[in-house]
């Protein structure tokens, strides 16, 4: 689904950590709830270089009377996120969105498991935030895995802390939290989670994903957001395919802009 294209101002654009950044954009209030998982396509107004624009999942949303603002948590990766991370408060920044599926929340689950690596974060957090806003019992519920390369890597914690009970966090170097990987430390819990009573959510770079889907049986349902390089963001120059499989068994492919970045982990090819 093609979204609408706003001119959104910024509001904050701080540097939390050493090259992370968290940008808070003021935006209309036509702009839509945005459900966890989408993303925006953002880029700076005006400007022609780099022409495209950027994905990034939406972090945090809020409306108020006179407009909205998300907030998007974002890793200086290149060209587009470096000159994004030089903006200042009052630049305008063009932003198209809410884009993509999200995830499909079950809060009627007993145990809902949140797994993330790195920038993963962002998209999960969002998902924490609307589970606590919408259901108090599935914020007791919510467990989050939470995994980065070193502690200044590890973005987000303590905001996640305050929305659900039970955060676990591990890096691979051991600066903060237990020295593993995060898909390890998940490993260990897994059989205290029924597969019919326990929804899990993860986002992270695609090493982690894959490895999720290698110890993970059949029987768990896993939503995963995917991350892949995009142009046009909605869905036209099919630059951003990944081999599926579809509801027949065959192979297939789907766009991850607009049939997701949300997808059945189960369904994934990996090739
Ligand atoms: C749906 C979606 C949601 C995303 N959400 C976030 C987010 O919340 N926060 C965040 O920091 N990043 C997020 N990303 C990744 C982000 O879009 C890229 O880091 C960004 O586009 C890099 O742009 P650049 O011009 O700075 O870097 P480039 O110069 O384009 O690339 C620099 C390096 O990053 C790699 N790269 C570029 N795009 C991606 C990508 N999509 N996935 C993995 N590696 C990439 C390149 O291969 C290259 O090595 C998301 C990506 C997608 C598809
Ligand atoms: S980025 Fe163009 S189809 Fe997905």
């Amino acid at each position: 689904m093609a979204g609408n294209i706003y001119i959104g101002e910024v509001f904050r654009n701080d540097e939390i950590r050493r090259d992370f950044f968290l940008m808070k954009i003021r935006l209309p209030v036509q702009f839509d709830r945005p459900r966890p998982g989408q993303f925006v396509m953002a880029r700076i107004a005006g400007l022609q270089d780099p022409f495209l624009s950027r994905p990034f999942s939406i972090y945090a949303y809020g409306r108020g009377r006179g407009g909205c603002a998300i907030e998007l948590l974002y890793r200086v990766a290149g060209k587009g996120t470096r000159i994004l991370a030089g903006l200042i408060r009052g630049s305008q920044v063009e932003i198209s969105g809410p884009l993509g599926t999200g995830y499909t929340v079950d809060p009627t689950k007993k145990n809902i498991v949140l797994i993330a690596g790195g920038i993963g974060i962002a998209p999960l957090s969002l998902l924490a935030r609307e589970l606590r806003r919408t259901n108090s019992r599935a914020a007791d519920a919510v467990t989050v895995y939470l995994g980065a390369r070193t502690g200044e890597a590890l973005v987000g914690l303590e905001e996640l802390k305050a929305s659900c009970g039970n955060v676990i966090f591990c890096t691979d170097d051991g600066t903060l939290g237990e020295k593993t990987l995060v898909t390890k430390a998940f490993r260990r819990d897994l059989k205290k989670y029924d597969p019919a009573d326990t929804a899990l959510y993860a986002c992270g770079p695609k090493p982690m994903i894959r490895s999720l889907a290698g110890l993970l049986k059949d029987e768990y349902v896993c939503q995963v957001s995917l991350e892949e390089r995009m142009a046009c963001g909605v869905g036209a120059c099919a630059g951003c395919v990944v081999a599926v499989k579809d509801a027949a068994g065959n192979k297939a492919y789907r766009r991850v802009c607009a049939d997701g970045p949300v997808f059945n982990l189960k369904d994934i090819l990996w090739e």
